[in-house]
């Protein structure tokens, strides 16, 4: 039997001497085959990131790639902003306990009252955990306790994305597509974002008895992410007062939308009022972190988890590490010495204005722009004839699905700039760049993209059919 010490690991240096076709085979063969050729398709596998600060990847060929992705609205204050590493640096240096389960740790108390400052109401009482998903299901869990045995129905939204995990799921009607593959929650109902009469329907129509309705929890995102859907403010207001009446957890999903996003520190802010319980991450780790986490008021948690033995009913190992706590405590800072919202707000609003002028230049391919701070999104039209005819001249339905991947291919592979299109709909670019952009990274995405749709994209075509096949 070969011993450990008989394995010859790769290591760090290794990895750095990999070339693109190794890199390339190891991640298909260990991660995932389609995966890969979904992103050596989109071009993304011709080079390594060897760098990345501020708005800018380094690539191993040399190139400068703007990121106009944020990656997936993670990096609030850009790629390695030198405030984060130096805070993480100096925290490892002192040697430090890391790990704080037995303990008390004052870093994490300052973290929860930093976040009870930016919370409104009496938000105060935090979960620490890893990820957007875990986030929700702790909070989704917190609420069902608070709610009792009787009123275990949990009210979700049609258009709406909260994670993979089975609890998420079961609630992400974004994903019912999908969920038929997998075991689902019990006493889960959809009804249609926005729509108030819908869920004031199945509240009432589910009454105990006068005044008390198995519903619950309502879990909801106050804009949701993919799209740039912002219902009208009155509908959250309705939303409110309903689950006030009849003592329903509101939970707003904040993953992607908080610490500025929208131009406002929550998105919730936008429609005036409060969750009984937040889940956030993304921003919250600095780009530096995998960190995440909820945060709820006293009345409810204390009902929730009122018992001595109940003090871990929900916990997790990794909760709140020193090193997150540091990123998390300095970002927070950087938000507001950098004015961070104030420029999602500002620069969000040039984004959609350039945006708007894209539209109107090649309105027939452009079918509608939205943006709420640097949340912005494009919309093509997903059967023009302008479409077709840019990727082949016989104009297939399969090579129809390739147009956003195409203009996201031109726009790194010729422009130096990365895009992405979010998964339930390949028909839009989802923009959420960094928080510190500037107009001249605005200027510099809007007439690359000018470019790129007013070429020709069959090109891009013919090379994923090769890549498919590959
Ligand atoms: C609104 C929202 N909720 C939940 C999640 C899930 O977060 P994670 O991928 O960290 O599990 C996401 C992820 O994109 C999200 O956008």
């Amino acid at each position: 039997m070969q011993t450990v010490q008989g394995y010859r690991f790769l290591t760090v240096e290794d990895a750095d001497a990999m070339t693109e076709e190794e890199n390339l085979r190891l991640f298909k063969k260990h991660i995932g085959q389609n995966l890969g050729k979904m992103l050596s398709m989109l071009g993304f596998a011709d080079a390594i990131p060897v760098r990345a600060e501020g708005m800018h990847i380094t690539l191993n060929d040399g190139r400068e790639i703007l990121d106009m992705t944020g990656h997936v609205g993670v990096l609030v204050a850009g790629h390695n902003h030198p405030r984060i590493i130096e805070a993480r640096r100096k925290w490892g240096e002192r040697r430090g306990l890391e790990t704080w389960k037995f303990f008390p740790s004052p870093y994490q108390g300052a973290l929860c009252h930093n976040l009870s400052l930016i919370f409104p109401e009496d938000l105060e009482i935090v979960f620490f955990c890893n990820s957007g998903a875990e986030a929700n299901e702790g909070a989704m869990k917190l609420a069902q306790k608070y709610a009792g045995p009787e009123r275990k129905m949990v009210a979700f939204t049609d258009i709406s994305f909260h994670g993979k995990t089975h609890a998420t799921l079961t609630v992400s009607g974004s994903e019912q597509h999908q969920n038929h593959h997998f075991n689902k929650l019990e006493n889960c109902h959809m009804v249609k974002y926005g729509d108030f009469e819908a869920l004031r329907e199945l509240v009432e129509s589910n009454l105990i008895r006068k005044g008390v309705s198995r519903v619950g929890t309502f879990i909801v995102e106050a804009i949701r992410t993919e799209g740039v859907v912002k219902p009208d403010s009155r509908y959250f207001q309705q939303v409110r007062q309903l689950c006030d009446q009849y003592d329903i957890a509101l939970i707003f999903d904040e993953i992607y939308t908080g610490f500025g996003r929208t131009g406002k520190m929550f998105a919730f802010e936008h429609h005036g009022v409060s969750p009984d319980i937040c889940s956030f991450s993304k921003a919250f780790g600095g780009g530096k972190a995998t960190f995440a986490g909820f945060i709820t008021r006293p009345s409810i948690y204390n009902k929730a988890y009122a018992k001595m033995n109940e003090a871990t009913l929900h916990s997790t190992t990794y909760n709140g590490y020193g090193e997150e706590i540091v990123s998390s405590l300095e970002v927070l800072q950087i938000i507001q010495d950098e004015r961070l919202v104030e420029n999602s707000e500002e620069m969000g609003a040039y984004l959609l204005h350039r945006l708007e002028e894209v539209q109107r230049e090649y309105s027939d391919l452009v079918a509608e722009v939205r943006g709420v701070g640097l949340l912005c999104c494009i919309k093509f039209k997903s059967k023009t004839e302008k479409l077709l005819r840019m990727i082949s001249s016989t104009g297939s339905e399969a090579m129809e699905k390739f147009v956003t991947g195409a203009i996201i291919t031109k726009l790194f592979q010729e422009h130096n700039i990365l895009t992405f299109t979010p998964p339930h709909d390949s028909a839009q670019l989802l923009i959420t760049p960094s928080l510190i952009i500037r107009k001249e990274h605005v200027d510099q995405f809007i007439e690359a993209l000018k470019q790129v749709l007013g070429s020709s994209l069959w090109t891009v075509g013919f090379s994923y059919m090769k890549k498919l096949k590959g």
